[in-house]
């Protein structure tokens, strides 16, 4: 597998299985392997701290180290290494303990024989590979996010000027010349005025949904209750004009960014008050908590509802049900909730019977304080 030696480091006190290992590993034809021996965990930890090392082969029964104790302390100085532990009895408890602790693989002293051994060795740096290669595979992801985040921002940043100027002159268009040309060209100029608003609201969402993924998340104790009662006060001007009447039980104290908790609120009282047949919206929140730290808020309404078929997709960017001529929007809303409530650990759902309604719910972990 390598062309250079593979670098072993046996930490073993007694020498006679020292000598044993020793003479395994120099009688395999199959690996070329250096081995360097040591005697204490200390005198490991400082070797390793300044060598490089493929594979590391501990004994549980050091001077200064014994049992899971070794295995840990050998992880913390070596956590990138395989480690392959020698147990002294075939014990089964011990040795799944030995592997949930980090090590690859064990062999039980007195049964070893250099096949296993050779083959515990070639799977420990398998792994090894393997699991680099995944580690590297998700930084290369975690680059390419970040870059296509700074992309849509730096886009929908930049789009914002150039589209205000566009606003500026059609409006100023629309203001002198309306009625003064003739009905083509009124109707034109209101197709543009409405487009580029349009526009300006798509790449104000789009800026919003960027934002919320770019921003580093400032958690503190939030009282969602207060945070609720921001997004309310955002929303008067269409509570007053919908005549909707929002109500809620008493919310928890939550774990959250709280600008993002507004939004979240904000975006889901709105959409409930929107989503609307004519009548009064009733919207009411409200929180339960499910397991330990985690509590579930619902967002009810009395609204349309929504088709089942449609619960994941509406969470998409873009997604909505409705044509624009009917309820004004960009579909960029509950993509945005769906990230918030993801960067915090959560899940947001829906739940739904077409014309009866619907509740969103999403999860939230709770304070560190009571
Ligand atoms: N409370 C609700 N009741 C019924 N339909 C809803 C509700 N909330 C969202 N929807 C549907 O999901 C779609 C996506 O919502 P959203 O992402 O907030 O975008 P927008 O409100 O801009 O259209 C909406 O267009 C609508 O069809
Ligand atoms: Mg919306």
């Amino acid at each position: 597998m390598n062309e250079m030696p593979m670098k072993v480091l046996l930490i073993e006190d007694n020498p006679a299985d020292a000598r044993l290992l020793h003479e395994i590993f120099g009688e395999s034809v199959a690996i070329d392997a250096m081995i360097t021996h040591v005697e204490s965990m200390s005198e490991a930890e400082s070797y390793v701290a300044d060598h490089a090392t493929d594979l590391i082969v501990l004994d549980l029964g050091l001077p200064d180290a014994q049992g899971l104790e070794a295995v840990r302390r050998t992880r913390t100085a070596a956590p990138h290494v395989p480690l392959v532990v020698l147990t002294c009895v075939d014990d089964d408890a011990i040795a799944v303990r030995v592997l949930r602790e980090g090590a690859s693989d064990f062999l039980v002293k007195g049964q070893i024989e250099p096949r296993a051994l050779l083959r515990t060795m070639h799977l420990a740096l398998e792994r090894k590979a393997h699991q680099e290669e995944l580690l590297e595979q998700q930084r290369e992801l975690e680059r390419s996010n970040a870059d296509l985040q700074q992309f849509a921002y730096a886009a929908s940043h930049d789009l914002q000027e150039p589209l205000r100027m566009v606003i500026s002159y059609t409006q100023l268009l629309a203001k002198r010349y309306k009625g003064k040309l003739d009905s083509d060209a009124d109707e034109f100029i209101d197709f543009a005025v409405d487009g580029a608003s349009r526009m300006q609201r798509l790449i104000r969402d789009l800026l919003m949904y960027s934002q919320v993924g770019n921003a580093g998340l400032i958690l503190a104790d939030v009282s969602s209750e207060h945070a609720l009662g921001e997004a309310l006060s955002n929303l008067s001007d269409v509570i007053e004009q919908s005549g909707a009447r929002v109500t809620h039980d008493p919310i928890p104290i939550v774990m959250a960014d709280e600008t993002q908790l507004i939004q979240l609120f904000q975006n889901l009282v709105g959409n409930a008050i929107k989503y609307q047949n004519g009548g009064t919206p009733l919207v009411h929140v409200s929180a339960n908590k499910i397991v330990d730290e985690k509590w579930m808020f619902s967002v009810q309404d009395n609204g349309l509802g929504i088709d089942p078929r449609y619960f994941e997709r509406i969470f998409g960017m873009f997604q909505r049900l409705h044509g624009r001529n009917e309820y004004a929007g960009t579909g960029i809303g509950l993509a945005i909730c769906k990230k918030i409530v993801e960067r915090h650990g959560g899940t947001i759902s829906v739940a739904s019977q077409p014309g009866h309604g619907s509740t969103f719910q999403f999860t939230l972990g709770e304070s560190e304080v009571e």
